[in-house]
């Protein structure tokens, strides 16, 4: 069947809707925000109904926009973001515990012995940021009532009463077998959960049912989790280039084929999608604050938002000897230290905005072409290339300073909804199983590209000068 499918990124701060025609493009969009809150002791949490609200609103409008009936729905998820939920009735019984939040730190410490047994398993390190831990301190704190799941697996009960997640959000819990594709009964003991209710794992492209949310009811064929959507978007489909998308946080993928790789240099080995009955596997590195340290210089006055990063950053020459390390909520691969805070050094009474401003850029930067270079040595061969995409890729600065850096090629892409987009293709592969992903993805072409402008020992005594900054902030870590 052929026309329009609504494509929905239900992401940490909104939940973007567009609506894509496959001869026409993006004919209809709208967002809607979602305010997760966040509290001492580093909670992050939302309530689940808004961000059911979020997908409905910016659903509705996006058709609104579009004038014109789906034949499809597709779903991303935020990935990490657990909350308990009544089967019978799916009213939420907690909050939804969002990726960020670092309260199962302890428990993650408590079971400390079991990490190597966990990694080997799952391909995931035992921290915070993944869904395992949230739900077994959901589990030992708040209820035990209901089911515990990811966000995504409540959001299509709403939708259309199934009880699924796919293949790729399962991989970001900590309890898939990475071989075999099904939940772990080691894992699952691990952590507590083995007498858990657990949603059916599924292909990114099945049918799940269908849902009358949007209109006339219209099947629900594409599930991914956000960063794997944007991968999938971006063309990143075969060893050799990576993509990094920066929203809230960073994030840079790297594909490895139709095998999970383990390596040793301390990024996850994930699953990239399952379509088709196929799964393709990923190497995954994260920076946790990227616009959310953004956020947090906006919110102390030293910029305007965003947008003003170049303006501000561009007023000086330089860092003018400022290192930050903007581990504002710890620091993920290759170091996995959430216990971390962020730190500025080499600051001066001659220090201005300006400065600041550049050292985030470059500390962002430092810590994307770290996990660059732990792909590289998992991989065995370098990437050729780093396809980009996400708000902070506007800036100019950030992007000189991740190219320098990284001393490759950063593209970025012309497609400023990756994850939207890629999610939409997994929903037309899932309504046409003749389609084949390279007919169902967008062509690639990117909107700028930046190349090195600094000599490889300039890149060397920064990315040199970064990693001393960061030896001395976990020396100093108890
Ligand atoms: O792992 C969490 C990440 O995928 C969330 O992405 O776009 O919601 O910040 P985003």
């Amino acid at each position: 069947m052929s026309g329009p499918v609504l494509a929905v990124d239900q992401g940490t701060s909104g939940t973007k809707a567009l609506v894509i025609c496959p001869e026409r493009g993006v004919i209809g969009t709208a967002y809607a925000e979602v305010r997760p809150r966040y509290a001492a002791g580093g909670l992050a949490e939302v309530d689940p109904r808004a961000l059911l609200a979020s997908v409905l609103d910016a659903g509705r409008r996006a058709l609104a926009d579009a004038g014109e009936p789906v034949v499809a729905v597709g779903l991303a998820n935020q990935g990490e973001t657990v909350l308990a939920w009544d089967p019978a009735t799916g009213e939420p019984l907690t909050d939804a515990i969002v990726w960020q939040d670092r309260r199962a730190e302890p428990l993650c410490a408590e079971l400390a012995e079991h990490a190597t047994t966990v990694r080997q398993i799952t391909g995931l390190p035992l921290d915070p940021y993944f869904a395992a831990p949230k739900m077994a301190w959901l589990r030992r704190h708040l209820t035990r009532d209901g089911v515990v799941t990811t966000s995504d697996a409540w959001l299509v009960h709403r939708l259309t009463g199934a009880f699924v997640t796919d293949a790729a959000t399962a991989g970001r819990t900590g309890l898939l077998d990475l071989d075999s594709l099904t939940w772990s009964r080691t894992a699952l003991e691990v952590f507590g959960l083995a007498r858990e209710q657990l949603p059916e794992i599924v292909d990114a492209d099945g049918h799940v049912g269908g849902t009358t949310a949007f209109g006339a009811e219209v099947p629900l064929t594409g599930l991914l989790v956000d960063q794997q959507a944007a991968l999938l978007a971006q063309s990143v489909t075969e060893p050799g280039v990576a993509k990094c998308t920066y929203g809230t946080g960073a994030f840079l993928l790297a594909p490895t084929g139709d095998r999970p790789r383990r390596g040793a240099s301390g990024l996850v080995s994930c699953v990239a999608w399952r379509l088709g009955g196929r799964a393709d596997y990923c190497l995954d590195g994260q920076v946790f604050a990227a616009a959310s340290a953004v956020r947090w210089l906006t919110e102390l006055g030293v910029l305007a938002g965003a947008h003003d990063l170049d303006r501000v950053g561009g007023t000086v020459p330089d860092t003018g000897g400022v290192t930050f390390v903007p581990a504002l909520a710890g620091l993920a691969a290759p170091w996995w230290r959430g216990d971390a805070r962020g730190t500025l050094t080499g600051l001066g009474l001659d220090t201005g905005p300006g400065h600041l401003v550049r050292a985030l850029c470059e500390g962002i930067a430092a810590q994307v072409a770290e996990i660059a270079d732990a792909a590289t040595a998992d991989l065995g061969a370098p990437l050729e290339a780093l396809r980009v995409d996400g708000g902070l890729t506007r800036s100019a600065l950030l992007m000189q300073a991740q190219a320098d850096l990284l001393q490759r090629p950063v593209e970025v892409s012309a497609l400023p909804d990756a994850t939207a987009l890629g999610v939409g293709a997994v929903a037309r592969l899932g309504l046409d199983p003749r389609l084949t992903v390279p007919e169902a993805i967008p062509a690639w072409r990117p909107a700028a590209v930046y190349e090195p402008r600094v000599p490889p020992e300039r890149a060397a005594e920064r990315r040199a000068a970064f990693r001393a900054a960061v030896a001395t902030l976990l020396a100093r870590t108890p």
